[in-house]
């Protein structure tokens, strides 16, 4: 488990399939994620048991991001190893319960797994993608100190429109 000052970082649990399914399907979120298609509680269930297993290969690492006040499962992270030899992970955030927004949960959250990736983990760089015109996404990571390193252009279809993605990484030694 990791700890900041308002979130703990913990391992996801099939129990917490219940509060996952009360947000998930809902569209305000997933506009400025990839995965567009509504999930069953089926699947969600073996997404965690996939996290289990990426984990248990040293491949992956799934968060639960939990508010300490309310002990409520509001978000997760995912830090996936794209190249064991050169260091490099990629990360992914998603805090799903929207009353949690815009409250600096998103980036304490990335704070905490960053820490841990260059720490524990030992990685030495750490990749995203984001979809252009995501300002709060965007602001987030920049915060932590992810910069931009490129755009795919007009590499996704999103709400109607051709977007570009923003490519950001952070190096441990920017950090
Ligand atoms: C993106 C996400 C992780 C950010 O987490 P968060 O807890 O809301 O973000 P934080 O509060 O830590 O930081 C957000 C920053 O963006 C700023 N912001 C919010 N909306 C903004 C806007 N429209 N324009 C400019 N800045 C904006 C906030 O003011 C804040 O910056 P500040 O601290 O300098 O004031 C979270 O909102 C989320 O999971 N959203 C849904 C799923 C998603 O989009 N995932 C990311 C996919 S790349």
């Amino acid at each position: 488990m990791l700890e900041g000052s308002n979130i703990i970082l913990r391992g996801l649990e099939i129990s917490d399939v219940d509060e996952l399914m009360k947000h998930w399907n809902k569209p305000e979120h997933r506009i400025n994620i990839l995965n567009k298609a509504p999930q069953s509680r089926d699947e969600e269930i073996e997404w965690i048991k996939g996290g289990w297993q990426l984990r248990s290969e040293g491949k992956g690492y799934i968060f639960a991001i939990v508010y300490k006040e309310t002990n409520l499962y509001i978000g997760h992270l995912g830090l996936e190893i794209k190249d064991s030899t050169a260091r490099r992970g990629s990360l992914g955030i998603v805090i799903f319960n929207k009353d949690y927004w815009n409250k600096g949960l998103g980036t304490e959250s990335m704070q905490l797994i960053v820490e841990y990736a260059f720490n524990t983990l030992n990685l030495h760089s750490i990749e995203l993608e984001l979809f252009s015109g995501h300002p709060q996404a965007q602001r987030c990571y920049e915060k932590i100190g992810f910069k931009e390193v490129g755009r795919r252009r007009e590499a996704y279809f999103n709400n109607g429109l051709y977007i570009d993605s923003i490519i950001m990484d952070l190096l441990k030694s920017d950090w």
